[in-house]
């Protein structure tokens, strides 16, 4: 018989390794894979590219509900389109980077991307694991497993400086902090850890060993469903 469907959680700060290990956990279990700050990124770099001001709350709420953003869930090759235009590239320009916590701080914005999310999650025959910020707390509560990723300040913008070319690693160390704040700042379903989430410190890991230890966590899950 087919193993149950099993939802896993995978929250935390940018750097921590959340995007890499969530889709080889996913690859590796046949699971389906879910980028939910792509999505984010995604409505943001709509919002750009339409001439809102992504600083002004109302309007960013006004036009939350016109994009329509589509999510390819296979982790071998994720995809993400707005209004039928791949957007996977212009997604992770700094411009949108900069941008992006403006644009989700606001209710309607996430309360839009959220209804998303549950749709996918449940459409997923044998499972799905599903990366974010807020995953764990509010979007997928009842999720079976749950994930903190964290890592000292210095290890995240060292690997993120590591990932974008010719980049400055105080810069970018200042530029993650300071979207952090926002993330956890935020009124609305900001980044934390559920109660019920298991917390991972990457900090003195390799990629290698927090997949395993993930793909561990969920297999004795999926073994006492
Ligand atoms: O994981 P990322 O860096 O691609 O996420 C981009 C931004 O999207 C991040 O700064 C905060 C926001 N985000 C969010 O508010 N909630 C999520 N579940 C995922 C991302």
């Amino acid at each position: 018989t087919a193993p149950a469907a099993v939802i896993v959680a995978i929250d935390g700060p940018s750097g921590t390794g959340k995007s890499s290990t969530s889709k080889a956990v996913a690859a590796q279990l046949g699971l389906s894979y879910l980028d939910t700050g792509a999505q984010y990124r995604a409505i943001t770099w709509w919002m750009l590219n339409n001439g809102i001001d992504v600083q002004d709350a109302m309007e960013v709420a006004t036009a939350a509900a016109k994009p329509v953003i589509v999510s390819g869930t296979d982790p071998a090759a994720p995809t993400i389109t707005v209004d039928g235009e791949d957007a996977s590239g212009p997604i992770r320009t700094q411009e949108v980077t900069s941008k992006v916590s403006a644009v989700s701080a606001v209710p309607e914005v996430r309360t839009r991307i959220t209804e998303l999310q549950r749709t996918i999650a449940a459409a997923a025959e044998r499972g799905i694991v599903v990366e974010g910020r807020d995953i764990g707390t509010t979007v997928l509560p009842d999720a079976d497993l749950k994930i903190f990723l964290t890592a000292s300040p210095e290890a995240r913008a060292a690997r993120r400086s590591g990932e974008v070319k010719g980049s400055d690693l105080a810069a970018t160390k200042e530029a993650l902090i300071k979207r952090d704040a926002a993330d956890s700042g935020r009124k609305t379903s900001p980044l934390a850890k559920a109660d019920d989430a298991v917390e991972v410190d990457t900090t003195e890991l390799t990629l290698q060993q927090v997949i395993e230890c993930v793909v561990t966590l969920v297999e004795e899950k999926r073994a006492t469903k």
